[in-house]
């Protein structure tokens, strides 16, 4: 390996974006890029000045390139991981991490058992505000959570779904699921980070505006291991968009956070931190309001060197041994809730995440 780290990112739809990330970041090395559809290739080769190479296994095949990066349709990620992992190259991928688990499980034995890097790119996980509301939820700022909730309210026309390479793998099952896992992965991720480890679910998917196999919409209710409920609602046939909110409320305190910025952020006078499920009223009077304290952000830590982008942290992982921000056992827990959701919805019964 050179000193800089040699990246190819492989997908050149958002994965365009990424490579010239790699171009802007200290310790990264843009080696190649690579994509079936040779226009996209070209002109990525002719704007960024960079090799373009169409067959993913002459990727794997050079040794100037110690990254893999993954920006395929999504049903694609883990195997093509695998491929790479077993062909000595880290990786790192855009989220979904996959829209199986058992694909999930493939790839993170395969970096087990080659000792490489497996990341997923879930961009909310390099936004400090996201670190300070987990550290805020942490420390009980809010006191204990009673519940939250999801609502992811987008708009995707029909020729969102029927366009991509291959044209439309965003509205088949084999290649892509529908709102849940491929627009509100990213809050679920979210949500999973920020309550804990999810116990069950029970959902119901459905079509209602658009020509495609996936859903778009759905609605579930996450039990967390902590007894804290979360009610998901995510849909992409919302016109206007409203775009994403997530809301929780602690015995203490409220949390309310729209589209990576938080909206309100208040909990009462009187810190009620002992894990109790009733706040402790002081004032005497019936229904009358605690004191409220506005709670800053930035009191809460972030992480010290919290890398800007996955390429940073990439650098970071594969030259000095630094965890990323999402790693392969992190990734696979939404897919467990997606998948868990989806199988709700056939059976209309709670579903364990195992
Ligand atoms: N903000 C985000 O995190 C974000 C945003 C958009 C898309 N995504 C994810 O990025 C992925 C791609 O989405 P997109 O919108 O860029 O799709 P897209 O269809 O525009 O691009 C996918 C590209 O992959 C290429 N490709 C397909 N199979 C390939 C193969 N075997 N080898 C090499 N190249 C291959 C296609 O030719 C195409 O150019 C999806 O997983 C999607 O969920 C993430």
């Amino acid at each position: 390996m050179t000193d800089e780290v040699g990246f190819a990112i492989v997908g050149l739809g958002m994965g365009r974006g990424r490579a010239e990330m790699c171009n802007e970041t200290f310790g990264a090395r843009l080696v190649a890029v690579c994509d079936i559809w040779e226009e996209r290739g070209r002109a990525v080769e002719e704007a960024l000045d960079v090799e373009w190479i169409r067959d993913y296994q002459d990727v794997l095949a050079r040794e100037d390139i110690d990254v893999v990066g993954l920006f395929t349709p999504s049903g694609l990620h883990c195997s093509m991981a695998v491929e790479a992992l077993n062909a000595g190259k880290h990786v790192c991928m855009t989220k979904p991490m996959d829209i199986r688990v058992a694909a999930c499980n493939a790839a993170i034995q395969a970096a087990e058992a080659n000792d490489l890097v497996l990341a997923i790119d879930f961009e909310s996980r390099y936004q400090a505000v996201n670190h300070q509301i987990h550290a805020a939820l942490q420390s009980g700022a809010i006191g204990s959570i009673i519940f939250a909730d999801l609502r992811m309210k987008k708009f995707r026309g029909q020729d969102y779904y029927d366009s991509g390479v291959p044209e439309g793998w965003r509205s088949r099952r084999s290649t892509e699921g529908g709102s849940l896992a491929n627009q509100a992965v990213h809050y679920v991720d979210l949500l999973q980070w920020w309550l804990g480890p999810v116990e069950r679910v029970v959902g119901s998917t459905g079509t209602f505006a658009h020509n495609i196999e996936t859903e778009d919409a759905s609605i579930s209710l996450l039990q967390f291991e902590s007894e804290t409920q979360a009610a998901v609602l995510t849909t992409t046939c919302s016109f206007p968009d409203l775009g994403t909110v997530i809301e929780v409320n602690g015995v203490n305190g409220t949390i309310c956070w729209k589209d990576q910025e938080i909206t309100l952020f208040e909990a009462t006078q009187t810190r009620n931190v002992d894990g109790g499920h009733r706040p402790n009223y002081v004032h005497p009077g019936y229904m009358q309001q605690p004191e409220s304290v506005q709670l800053k952000p930035e009191d809460f830590a972030t992480p010290e060197e919290l890398p800007a982008n996955i390429i940073e942290d990439m650098v970071g992982a594969v030259v000095e041994g630094k965890p990323v921000q999402c790693d392969g056992y992190e990734g696979r827990k939404t897919v467990q809730i997606i998948e868990a959701v989806y199988e709700s919805s056939k059976t209309g019964d709670w579903v364990d995440i195992s």
